[in-house]
Parts: structure tokens; C-alpha cells; sequence
């Protein structure tokens, strides 16, 4: 059953502490807010989200509004949920919708999903699936995929996401130490072949799995989880009350490398089709339009002059313009908080700092900035969590320049 779904309005999750600094950082395991049904990257806890929520009494009783335009796996919408708050979750990769509406969704009526008949024909010619699945192992994970169609929608996220589920574990083989870069086979040799029932099993143990973890829930409030852009959000001016979101560090993750597996079996190719991976923010793929007319703070254009600056290959050239490309973006995403947000709003923002070869960058820093060139002041000290294993310990080509230690920085504000 899910947990601690019914809470009257106003109501503390039990074991939530109301004061001290709670690191954002989900545990290695968490099962908390439904977070172990599909393990998303980067994802807060569901405890810190509550506690967070937990301090706004006033909204509590009210029943305000709360957005996470960097939804993810909806670990923000689910607690805000739970606390009987309005929320709106915006990603614009469709896999972290399909997980957040999964999570949120009423189970207590929901059609059992049967093991689809093997004669239905389905064509998989050109199918991105079969970048790492043999033809007919395709054709099974589709027509497993086609009898979602005719359950309602809550089975067919539940069946989505053990689909997921199932794809990962049967090509785990093309997943290296760094868990964001996917492989794909390079020849069909490559490509993992599996009879019917041993895949049917497989399926069906997953199916079992999710569905033994998600319940029913009386929550009074309902969750708009939808695919958009933090870029030009589809939210009414000044209508929030409370944002807590994280967005994509500047660490080059490109999360539709990282989802393609998933987003393969939406039917998205990301090798063909480049506009999920163009449009995610920190995308290692440069658009084409300039974005040289942004003006940013001093900690942002600070970090643009050193990147230039640098001698290494390319620093001046594509590294810079990356860069330059995920703070247009952060400050695209600000402008649209600051626009939605209502004059008594109060944002909790997570992230990292990180190192681009020996440069650090300080992304807790640039936002301090950026917000506050939009009318935001921090509501107090910053709270820094120092961050043990990060991508570029995985990375020995980047181990070559020295770095110190990084932190993730939650920080608060209000207008100011
Ligand atoms: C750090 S993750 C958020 C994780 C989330 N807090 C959770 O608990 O699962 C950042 C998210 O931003 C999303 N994202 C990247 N670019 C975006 C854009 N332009 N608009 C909306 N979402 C975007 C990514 O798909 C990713 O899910």
C-alpha cells in the first residue's frame, strides 16, 4: 500500500522534522513516497520534500499551490499531494510524466492487466526498441505495450513503468559506470534476444511488484502532472504559492541519453529525432539559435570568462557555448518562476556546484544571482550538504585536473 497518502490538510508526515537542515539527498534506498518504484536520476528524498512543505502552515491550512517546474519522478508533486496541497509537475521528458503520474494516481480501482495474446501482429520495422532487443523480443515488449490501451489510464502507467522496469533489467549489460550514458548495440549480434515466456515472466514480476506498491489514496487534491517546457510554462500568472524543484546541474548529464531506453519504448528515437534531447536543459547538443544576448550576473559571467579563458581544446569554443546555453536556460526557467509565482511566494531550490576541468563552478552562487536580479532575496543561510560521489569521480579523463570538494545547496527565497 502506498504510505501516508490520507493526511487531513495542515497535517506533518510522521517522522518529518519541522526545524534543522535535512539533506535533500535521497538515501540509496528509499522506499518512502513510492521513490524504489522506478529510481529516478537526481531525485530528491520524499522526506525532505514533506519537510519542506511541512513549514508553510499558512498554505497548509489553506490549501495552496505548489510547482516543481523540474519535476522528474514527481517526488515534489507526491508530497505536496500528500499534504493536501494543490500541485503542478512540469518535465519536458515524457518518462519522469509517466513515473510522477504513477505515483500520484488512485489504484483502488484499477483493471488487472492480462498477458496479451501472442498472435496479435505487430509490425516493429524501424521500432527504436531494437537498438538493444531482437526483432521478436521487440514484437512481445510491444504487443505487452499495445494491451495497455484498452485498460484506463492508471493501469496503463502502472504497466508503462513495469515495462520500464522489465527493459532495464534485461539490458543492463549496456549501461557502464556511468549510470546517464546508455550504449546501444552496435550490431544485432548485440541485441538481447529472449524467448516469450521467459520475457512474460519477467513482465509479469515487475507488474506484480509495482502493483503491490502502489495503493489506493483519499488525497482531496488533485496533481497536474504535464510535459512542458520550464522555459514557457503553461501556468497562469501569479498563481503559486510555493515552488520546490530541482533543475539540471551543469554537469553535461543529458537525461534523454539516459531515459532512451525508456523513451524508445514511448516510441521516441532519440538517434533520429533530436528535438526532447535539443529542448532538455543542459543538453550536450548546441542549438542553433544564439543565445549571446542574455546578460547574466557577476558569478555567471565570472564562469564564462574562465571557461574562455581556459587552454584546454575547445574551452573557448563548443565547452562555452554549452555553458552559455544551460545559464540562458536557467534564467528562462527564473524569469518563468518569478512570473508565476504569486508576490508572497517562497522558492526552495536544490543544487550543485561541480567543476568543469580544474574551474569551479558555482552554481548555488549563479542562482543567489540570477534570482536576485529578478527581485528574489534568500530567506536565510544557505544549508550546504558536501556531495561525496559524483560524476567526474566515475570519469577518468576528467580526473586529469585537480578539484576540490563540491556541496549541494539548498537555497530559500522570498521576494525581496
Ligand atoms: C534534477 S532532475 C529533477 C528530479 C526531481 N526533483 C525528482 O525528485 O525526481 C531535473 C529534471 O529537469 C528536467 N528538465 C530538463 N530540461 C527541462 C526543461 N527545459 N523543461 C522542463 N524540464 C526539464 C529533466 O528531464 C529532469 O527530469
Amino acid at each position: 500500500m502506498q504510505e501516508a497518502l490520507a493526511l487531513p490538510l495542515g497535517a506533518v508526515l510522521p517522522g518529518v522534522r519541522k526545524a534543522g537542515a535535512l539533506s535533500p539527498k535521497r538515501p540509496a534506498v528509499e522506499t518512502a513516497g513510492l521513490a524504489d518504484v522506478f529510481p529516478y536520476y537526481a531525485g530528491f528524498s520524499f522526506d525532505w520534500a514533506c519537510h519542506q512543505l511541512a513549514l508553510h502552515e499558512t498554505e497548509l491550512l489553506s490549501g495552496g499551490t505548489v510547482l516543481d517546474p523540474w519535476n522528474g519522478s514527481g517526488t515534489t508533486t507526491l508530497a505536496a499531494q500528500s499534504l493536501g496541497l494543490n500541485a503542478i509537475g512540469l518535465d519536458l521528458n515524457p518518462v519522469a510524466n509517466v513515473i510522477a503520474k504513477l505515483r500520484a494516481q488512485n489504484y483502488s480501482q484499477v483493471a488487472k492487466i492480462k498477458r496479451p495474446s501472442a498472435g496479435r501482429d505487430v509490425s516493429v520495422d524501424d521500432d527504436p526498441l531494437a537498438a538493444w532487443l531482437a526483432g521478436p523480443t521487440v514484437r512481445r515488449i510491444r504487443q505487452w505495450f499495445n494491451a495497455g490501451e484498452d485498460v484506463g489510464s492508471a493501469a496503463q502507467d502502472l504497466l508503462t513503468v513495469s515495462l520500464f522496469r522489465a527493459i532495464r533489467e534485461v539490458t543492463k549489460r549496456f549501461e557502464g559506470s556511468n549510470p546517464t550514458w546508455v550504449k546501444r548495440a552496435k550490431e544485432g549480434s548485440e541485441t538481447v534476444s529472449l524467448a516469450s515466456d521467459e520475457l512474460d515472466e519477467i513482465v509479469e514480476r515487475h507488474i506484480a511488484f509495482v502493483s503491490s506498491r502502489v495503493g489506493s489514496q483519499s488525497s482531496p487534491r488533485q496533481v497536474c502532472v504535464a510535459t512542458a517546457d520550464s522555459r514557457n510554462m503553461p501556468v497562469a500568472s501569479s498563481s503559486v504559492d510555493i515552488i520546490v524543484t530541482s533543475p539540471p546541474y551543469l554537469t553535461r548529464i543529458d537525461y534523454a541519453v539516459a531515459y532512451s531506453r525508456e523513451l524508445a519504448l514511448l516510441g521516441i528515437n532519440i538517434s533520429s529525432d533530436r528535438s526532447l534531447r535539443s529542448g532538455l536543459m543542459g543538453t550536450t547538443l548546441i542549438r542553433r539559435q544564439s543565445e549571446a544576448s542574455v546578460s547574466f550576473g557577476e558569478a555567471a559571467s565570472r564562469l564564462l570568462s574562465l571557461i574562455q579563458k581556459h587552454d584546454s581544446k575547445a574551452s573557448s569554443g563548443y565547452y562555452l557555448r554549452q555553458a552559455r546555453q544551460y545559464l540562458s536556460d536557467l534564467a528562462s526557467g527564473l524569469d518563468e518562476i518569478t512570473r508565476v509565482c504569486r508576490n508572497s511566494a517562497t522558492v526552495h531550490l536544490v543544487v550543485q556546484d561541480s567543476f568543469y576541468k580544474d574551474i569551479h563552478v558555482p552554481l548555488a552562487d549563479i542562482c543567489i544571482d540570477e534570482a536576485a536580479m529578478r527581485g528574489w532575496a534568500l530567506k536565510n543561510e544557505p544549508e550546504r550538504f558536501p556531495v561525496r560521489r559524483t560524476l567526474t569521480s566515475l570519469n577518468k579523463s576528467a580526473q586529469f585536473y585537480k578539484k576540490g570538494d563540491v556541496a549541494e545547496s539548498v537555497l530559500t527565497f522570498i521576494r525581496g
